[in-house]
Order: C-alpha cells, then structure tokens, then sequence
C-alpha cells in the first residue's frame, strides 16, 4: 500500500510518500480499505516529537473507509461495511488494521469524511464537557481553541446543552466563523488583556467550566477565568509551550483541575455508546463536522503544514 511515513520526527516536511508492507489483518480486528483520513491535532504533535512504532512510522489516530476483511472472532463487523475507526496510530495509509472494539459503523447515506472526523473530536469534547466537566443548562463554559477540532465539537454540544458558550480563537476572523455553531462570544486571546475580557463579560464572575486543549501559558490563564467552584479540564498541548503550572490560586476558589484523555476510556460500552450517539447526531445534520480543507494522501505535508499554520476552522483531511 501507499502511506505516508516518516523516518524521524520533524517538521512536515519529514513526510514520505511510499509503498510499504500492507498490514495484516489480526483476531478481533478489521482491515479498512481507507476512503478519509482526519488530522488530528495530536497527529502533528506526534510527527513534530512523538513516539515512533517503528521505521518508516504511519502516524494518525482516525480514519474512515471500507471493511476489506474481519478477523477471527469478530462478529458485528462485515466486509463491505463502511466504519470509522480510531488508532494510536497509522491512519494516513491507504489501508488500517484495528481492533474492531474502536470502530464505529458509518449509518447508510452519511458523508464517509464527516463521519471520519467524529469519533476523536466529539467524543473527547463530549467527555471534557459533560463526563469529567459536568456541565449543566445554565451555566457558562469557556472553550479554548474554539476554531481546533476538539472546539467546534465543544461549542455546539455545550450550546445544545443549554450553556453560554464563550470561545478563544487567535483572530477576530477565526472567531466570526464559530457564531453559526452556537457561539455566544469570542475572545480573541492574541489579544494580552483577554482574561479580563473573559471577566467582562460574566459580570466579573469568571466561568463555571474551562476546556482547555492548549495549555502552557493558556492553562494557566484558563485558571484565571474560573468563577467560584469553576472547573477547568486539560486536555492538550496545541500551544507547544512547556510553561509549567502554577495551581496555587485554585485552592481560594475551590476550584479544580481534571485531566481528560479520551484514549483511557474509548473501548469502554459508555464512550463506544457516546461516540456511536454523536456519528447519528452527525450523520442527522443535528451535529456539524466543519471541513476546512482536502488534501491528497501524497500532499500529507502539506497538510499538516496548513493545520499548524493556524489557518484551518475544523478539519483538515486527506484523501488516499
Ligand atoms: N486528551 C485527549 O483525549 C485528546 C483528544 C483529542 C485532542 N487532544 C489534544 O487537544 C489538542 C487540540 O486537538 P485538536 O484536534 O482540536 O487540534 P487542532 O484541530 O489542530 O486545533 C488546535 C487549535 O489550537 C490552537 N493553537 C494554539 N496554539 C497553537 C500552536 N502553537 N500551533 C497550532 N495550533 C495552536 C489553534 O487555534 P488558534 O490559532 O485559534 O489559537 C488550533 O485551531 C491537541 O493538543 C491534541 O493532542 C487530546
């Protein structure tokens, strides 16, 4: 199969476009015949300084296509069957070996590359929120990096809640894209006094609940926004600042600070039901996957170069 590969991790430009072993399928696994690939922002982390499987290593954790072939003891999947499928990693390859657990059927009619973008985004802004963040109707929640992947999902599942939903992005442009999903009100956080806009417009109160996927110096300003008994959930490094946290102003506040990671509770019955609920919702049109840009499988560079230039609203995607 094709794939693009790398041989350290670096820039984009350590991607390869090139033939490769094609992987096997294994007992309780299906092979995917890949029709989507969703960057997700951890895939350029991963490129940028992650682990590596092996040499040459196929990043990515998501992907959508059709089952080739079903493994051993695998009972609910079929060939022909369209999935989405989540990985530690080896998305951005023509093909995808994965345990059957973390796939999720495609409903008949979807859009294979919306669907394709669901499972990592919504699933872990619906657990930042509701799971681990607690949200309730009424309250005001602060999603961080409205414009990434995990926030678009966070902004239309708090506003469906019944939150006010309040968003960073680093540029007014960025931020006048999000209204359409349910945004309430933008912060644009190039801004240096956004933490006191955030007070602003709370009447000073801060909010009830932060999702913060970019940490470093964001994080600790995330701190900063929350009212009395706010939370604030970390859930990712988008910022790639290493500033350490200082957690010492929760403590007057009885506020907290939760770690979220998606991964740890993915093949679990109550996140395989979530995620699976979230794909109806998108596939009803009740949910919006926003596709910023396409690419070819071959351009991956390009690609990711694109995602971290910031430019991107939602998804960038390749195409095998
Ligand atoms: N723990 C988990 O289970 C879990 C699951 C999913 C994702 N994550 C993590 O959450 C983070 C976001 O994921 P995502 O899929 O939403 O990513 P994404 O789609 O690439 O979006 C990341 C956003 O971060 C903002 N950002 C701030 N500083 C940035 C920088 N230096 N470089 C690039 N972007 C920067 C950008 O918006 P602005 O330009 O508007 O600031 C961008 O839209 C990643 O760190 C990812 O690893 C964790």
């Amino acid at each position: 199969m094709k794939a693009a590969v790398y041989y350290e991790t670096g820039p984009p430009d350590v991607f390869r476009y090139e033939d490769v072993p094609d992987p096997g399928c294994f007992p309780g696994g299906v092979l995917i015949e890949v029709e989507a690939i969703s960057i997700e922002g951890g895939d350029t982390l991963n490129r940028a300084g992650g682990a590596m499987a092996g040499s040459p290593h196929i990043v990515g954790y998501q992907c959508a296509g059709t089952i080739r072939e079903v493994g051993e003891g695998v009972k609910d999947r079929h060939s022909g069957q369209r999935v989405v499928a989540t990985m530690m990693h080896g998305s951005h390859a023509e093909l995808a070996a994965v345990p059957a657990v973390v796939t999720w059927p495609i409903p008949d009619g979807a859009d294979v590359v919306a669907c394709a973008c669901v499972p990592v985004a919504f699933g872990t802004a619906h657990d930042c929120l509701f799971e681990f963040g607690r949200l309730q109707a009424g309250e005001t929640v602060l999603v961080q990096a409205g414009a990434g992947g995990v926030g678009v999902a966070a902004i239309q599942l708090a506003k469906r809640a019944g939150a006010t939903v309040l968003a960073t992005a680093s540029s007014d442009e960025r931020l006048a894209r999000l209204h359409e999903l349910g945004l309430d009100q933008g912060i644009n956080y190039a801004q240096p006094n956004w933490v006191a806009a955030v007070r602003a417009v709370t009447d000073a109160k801060g909010v009830d609940l932060v999702v913060d996927s970019v940490g470093g110096s964001v994080l600790q300003r995330s701190l900063q926004c929350l009212a009395y008994r706010g939370r604030c959930i970390t859930v990712g490094n988008a910022g790639r600042d290493p500033q350490p946290l200082d957690v010492s102003g929760l403590a007057m506040g009885n506020c907290s600070l939760t770690g979220v990671f998606l991964g740890a509770e993915i093949a679990t019955d109550r996140a395989r039901a979530m995620i699976a609920g979230l794909i109806d919702d998108v596939a009803g049109g009740e949910l919006r996957v926003l596709v910023d840009r396409t690419y070819p499988l071959a351009e991956a560079a390009a690609a990711h170069a694109y995602l971290e230039s910031r430019q991107a609203v939602g998804r960038v995607v390749l195409v095998p």
